[in-house]
């Protein structure tokens, strides 16, 4: 791919001009053994997959829909943190390519001006101890000129909040050049350590009230990211600090 400065992350590229969704062909090369940092990417979804059973709007010619096959060699327990990683990249990769301010609601929703151009879906294929493939699925609603009414409140995208059709090509190659460049530095460290300091500063929910929405839901003041990518909160019936999983709850009120 001409431009694109990577040594893993995207050097293979499957095209469709329309599929179901892109973690599904991600899904089915990693099964066939495709290698790491096999990218995915269509123009149009049929049938795209949000977090939480939720359906993902992925119309023709206008996002950047796309999934990669990473292999890391880290147990399931582990895997969340990568999903971080690829939220981080895509703020990144945005605010270079457009200059807009990109927020990241945790854990990995790209919010711009308080609306959402940026969801994250990470699937992932593992036993109990081993990973097999992790599928990250990056949706970027980039040239989107209007979104259906049910969600004209709550989304946005890069065209609407920087006023300029915005190449999806670069920045795609500059998303996979960022998360390259973390995903190399979380696997030499083992962790999320050193790329912490650049999320925290990224994350617009840390300080805000939140409301967990678990088995059993509450609110909380959003404290910090721990080490393990999850969300300590300070719970406000009981002034008890509590960790928040990513894959277990939903976060209202950022
Ligand atoms: C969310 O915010 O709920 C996550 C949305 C993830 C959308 C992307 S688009 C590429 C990949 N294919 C899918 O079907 N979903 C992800």
């Amino acid at each position: 791919e001409q431009g694109l400065k990577t040594k893993t992350m995207g050097q293979t590229i499957y095209f469709y001009e329309e599929t179901d969704t892109t973690n599904n062909r991600a899904r089915e090369l990693a099964l066939e053994g495709a290698s790491e940092g096999t990218l995915v990417v269509a123009e149009k979804q049929t049938a795209g997959r949000g977090r939480r059973g939720k359906v993902w709007e992925s119309p023709l010619g206008t996002g950047i829909w796309m999934s990669l096959v990473l292999r890391p060699q880290i147990a399931p327990t582990e895997a969340s943190v990568l999903t971080l990683l690829c939220g981080l990249a895509t703020a990144e990769a945005i605010e270079a390519e457009t200059g807009l301010s990109a927020g990241i609601k945790w854990p990995n929703d790209i919010l711009i001006n308080g609306k959402k151009a940026v969801g994250i879906l990470t699937e992932m294929d593992c036993e109990m101890s081993e990973v097999h493939f992790v599928i990250p699925g990056i949706g970027i609603n980039v040239n989107t000129a209007s979104f259906p009414p049910e969600i004209a409140e709550i989304a946005t995208s890069l065209y609407l909040e920087c006023g300029k059709t915005v190449s999806r090509r670069r920045l795609v190659h500059r998303v996979l050049e960022r998360l390259e460049e973390h995903y190399e530095t979380f696997l030499r460290t083992g962790g999320f350590d050193a790329i912490l300091e650049d999320y925290r500063k990224h994350c617009i929910t840390l300080g805000k009230e939140v409301h967990v929405l678990g088995r059993e839901p509450f609110f909380a003041e959003a404290l910090d990211i721990t080490p393990e990518g999850e969300l300590l909160v300070r719970r406000a019936d009981n002034g008890k600090e509590e960790v928040v999983f990513s894959g277990e709850v939903s976060i209202r009120g950022v």
